[in-house]
């Protein structure tokens, strides 16, 4: 083929996969906004039924919690692992669909659908793999700055611990007791506040330390799920974070019919980052230099 036509068919190519991404993000943005309204007129499910009829959890029960065993795949993420640690997703955290996550989310965390769609869409396609008929190991979400980045809440650096599936107890246990809501539960200051702490100490433990904006919105989404899907309550979280294990009698604290969508899941993640003081004051360039001069200048600041 002559280098005119390869051009031309890579540039048509490329047209084509941005305008099928774009029609895809826009008819989910758009589903996700009807949805949003659908919610804001029809009553919520009632408290005790919020878990659909049929799927495990329903009535607050939920199947037999099992720590991983030897080999098992299980990832940064302590919604997900909770799920296999359950049954809900295979016990062994391997060969999972997306179909299979999206669907296991939406009933399990109530989710909106357009939120478990979005999700898994978007991490076969970091991963190179479609959402229709990919499958994936737990594991394999931690490849570092894809989904998992620094300055997690419950995970040391990956550059300390390249297992993210390890729970970082300490850290935990410093969320659990940080919450100045009513019963100590978590607020959104409290979120905005832990995060920026994290990040200010990632990085001046962290030789390696990087966070863009994208991942930034990630970290304050994690913190909003425990604000809104868990309603901040620590005595919950204390039993998700610490064993990955759903509570008995626990259900969803979002009760709507179409669950919480990316809108209203937005009205939360926002004021959560935007409220992080430490982005705005310094201190996290002075933790670099804080780390680079603590090396005596032996390693390169970022
Ligand atoms: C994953 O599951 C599919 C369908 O059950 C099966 O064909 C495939 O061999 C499995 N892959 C692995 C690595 O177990
Ligand atoms: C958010 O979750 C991802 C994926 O589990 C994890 O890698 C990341 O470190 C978390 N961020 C925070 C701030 O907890
Ligand atoms: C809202 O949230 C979704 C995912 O939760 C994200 O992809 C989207 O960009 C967000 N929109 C805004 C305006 O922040």
């Amino acid at each position: 083929m002559t280098l005119i036509f390869v051009v031309l068919r890579r540039v048509l190519l490329g047209l084509i996969s941005s305008v099928k991404g774009l029609l895809t993000n826009t008819a989910v943005f758009s589903v996700d906004f009807i949805l949003t309204v659908y919610n804001l007129i029809t009553p919520d499910r009632p408290v005790g039924a919020v878990v659909p009829k049929g799927h495990p959890g329903y009535g607050g029960k939920w199947p037999e919690y099992t720590p991983p065993q030897e080999g098992d795949s299980r990832c940064s993420c302590p919604m997900m692992n909770a799920m296999s640690n359950h049954g809900i997703l295979p016990r062994d955290g391997k060969n999972i669909t997306f179909r299979e996550l999206d669907r296991a989310v939406r009933r399990t965390f109530n989710f909106a659908p357009t939120f478990c769609f979005f999700v898994p869409m978007y991490i076969g396609g970091l991963l190179g793999r479609p959402y229709a008929t990919g499958r994936f190991d737990l594991a394999d979400i931690d490849a570092h700055n894809c989904i998992e980045h620094d300055a997690s809440l419950t995970r040391v650096d990956s550059f300390h611990d390249a297992d993210q599936g390890r729970i970082a107890a300490p850290l935990v246990e410093e969320v659990l007791r940080s919450g100045t809501g009513p019963g100590g539960d978590l607020t959104r200051a409290d979120l905005s506040r832990l995060l920026g702490k994290r990040r200010v100490e990632a990085k001046r433990a962290n030789p390696k330390y990087s966070s863009t904006f994208t991942h930034k919105m990630f970290g304050a989404s994690n913190g909003s799920t425990l604000l809104t899907i868990f309603g901040g309550r620590v005595d919950d979280l204390r039993a998700v974070l610490l064993e990955e294990r759903i509570p008995d009698g626990w259900e969803p604290r979002v009760r709507h019919r179409m669950g919480l969508t990316m809108a209203e899941f937005n009205l939360t993640v926002l004021p959560v980052e935007l409220g992080i003081r430490e982005e705005v004051d310094g201190s996290i360039a002075q933790a670099g230099i804080e780390r680079y001069a603590a090396t005596g200048g032996s390693e390169k600041h970022a």
